[in-house]
């Protein structure tokens, strides 16, 4: 990775939420490391609420014993069914078999934690087993991570499993491999050589850094970045710390595809709702399923320099702002960048990316700068729009709106002023809109392929799955 990611992630990560100030900031990063210390216990608890209303409902229905069968019957006997004695053993807080789903929900709950600390160890945090040594000597003052903050990391889990698992290869390859394929198509690495450059990609909204990981590892230089703090805590160690070195690798060096670390993973345990079976649930999974580190130092191919990677931390639209022409006081167009044109990128690649964008217009106008003249924009996703759904304009605003000027009442403002603003300027733009927008941006649109199913995050086991049908565009900068 490059020196932007060496500095500690909490020390230059805006906050997801937008934040103001280094106080913010930095308790911004406590709360999501707090949040991962936080993981097993926030799940032990979970179960414990389940037990205790097992035991309630047995309780209540009489039940005698919480581990035998209920019945008493004697052979050739029909009894009326009670709920002790339909319920399955396993679902019975004293029984044997209960005990054994338990201690395999605990097993998998230690296994993501012991993943989660190696993150925290590799970011120089304390670990889950340091956090509970606090929690005792700390006499009661102790400060628990919201519900929310604590499902991040559930999602964080999930999109490892995404990214970095044999079992997601396939919804993997449906996002990622038209993206690869467009790349090598309209920008193959070749037409560079000879020429001291290589191909530079940006791709924004990297999550847990597989798609950039992949296009580097076809030639190109990457530049991946993210503003969640909980992803890319993942996404820095999955990167960067999973590589052995080789004096650890016990006997000796090993081949460097060999020598990395790998972990099992539980991502699914906190699905409890449309599961076909509790194996299904704590399921491990192996991650990472390649050594993210054998890439990072590959040798120049002697045709070209070698390929870079770096990863940055922030929102998008500030990472990039220094791409934007510099305009006149008067706030015409200068026409100048303040950047040199090498800097500037041959591609810009994401995948379920663009609607996160609080404005749409501003993503394509700052990806347009960001490109050389021919640079490619190249999306695979849905328009979800992350912003979306908050802060409706009822009637009564409009009714009740100071001026003209004004399209709301401060009965409206008062009644959002506690939602993000990025919720209240969030328009939601059709396909064809946003089509019409990369073309009046200076895009000529090369491939266009619409309703391309595809899931996200998601347990193919499971008896719910969320499948989008996903719109795939490439366009060239005129
Ligand atoms: C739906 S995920 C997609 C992740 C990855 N590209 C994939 O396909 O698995 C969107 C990603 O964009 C990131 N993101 C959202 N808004 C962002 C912003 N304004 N700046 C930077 N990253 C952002 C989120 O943190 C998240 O990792």
């Amino acid at each position: 990775m490059g020196e932007e990611e060496s500095l500690p992630l909490g020390a230059q990560q805006p906050k997801e939420g937008g934040g103001n100030g280094d106080e913010d900031e930095a308790k911004h990063f406590r709360d999501v490391c707090r949040s991962y210390q936080q993981y097993a216990t926030f799940h032990d608890a979970k179960q414990r609420g389940v037990d205790g209303r097992l035991r309630r409902l047995l309780l209540a229905s009489g039940a005698a014993s919480f581990s035998g069968d209920g019945s008493d019957a004697s052979e050739g006997e029909i009894i009326e069914p009670t709920v002790e004695s339909i319920l399955p053993p396993s679902m019975k807080p004293n029984s044997s078999e209960s005990k054994v789903r338990q201690k395999q929900l605990l097993d998998a709950t230690i296994q993501n934690q012991y993943f989660l600390d190696w993150v925290l160890k590799y970011s120089g945090v304390p670990t889950s087993q340091e956090f509970i040594r606090l929690r005792e000597s700390s006499g009661g003052s102790f400060e628990w991570v919201t519900e929310e903050q604590a499902s991040k990391v559930d999602s964080v889990l999930k999109s490892v499993a995404r990214d970095w698992s044999a079992e997601c290869k396939d919804e993997r390859a449906v996002a990622y491999d038209p993206i690869i394929e467009a790349l090598e198509t309209h920008l193959p690495v070749k037409d560079f050589y000879g020429s001291n450059c290589v191909p530079r990609v940006a791709v924004p909204g990297s999550g847990l850094g597989r798609l950039a990981w992949e296009i580097y590892s076809r030639g190109y230089s990457v530049q991946g970045s993210d503003f969640s703090l909980p992803m890319l805590l993942a996404s820095d160690f999955l990167l960067n710390g999973c590589g052995i070195p080789d004096e650890d690798v016990v006997g000796g060096s090993a081949p460097p595809a060999v020598s990395y670390r790998r972990f099992n993973i539980s991502p699914w345990i906190a699905e409890t709702k449309n599961q076909l079976s509790f194996e299904n649930r704590v399921r491990p999974l192996i991650v990472p399923d390649v050594n993210p580190s054998s890439l990072l130092f590959a040798p120049a191919s002697g045709e070209s320099p070698s390929p870079e990677f770096t990863m940055l931390a922030g929102d998008f639209l500030q990472l990039y702002s220094n791409f934007l022409p510099v305009r006149d006081v008067d706030g015409t167009n200068g026409g100048q960048s303040n950047l040199r044109a090498e800097n500037k990128f041959h591609a810009v690649a994401c995948s379920f990316f663009l609607d996160t964008a609080p404005s749409l217009p501003h993503y394509l106008i700052t990806i347009y700068h960001m490109l050389e003249d021919g640079g490619l924009l190249v999306s695979f996703g849905p328009l979800m729009y992350h912003w979306s759904g908050h802060g409706a304009v009822l009637p009564g605003d409009l009714d009740e709106r100071e001026s003209e000027e004004s399209s709301v009442s401060s009965a409206y403002r008062r009644r959002t002023m506690h939602l993000d603003q990025r919720y209240l300027s969030s328009i939601d733009y059709t396909w064809d809109d946003l089509k019409h927008m990369v073309e009046r941006c200076g895009f000529e649109i090369l491939e266009e392929n619409l309703k391309v199913p595809a899931n996200y995050a998601s347990d193919s086991r499971s008896m719910m799955t969320v499948s989008y049908d996903c719109a795939f565009l490439v366009a060239r900068k005129t």
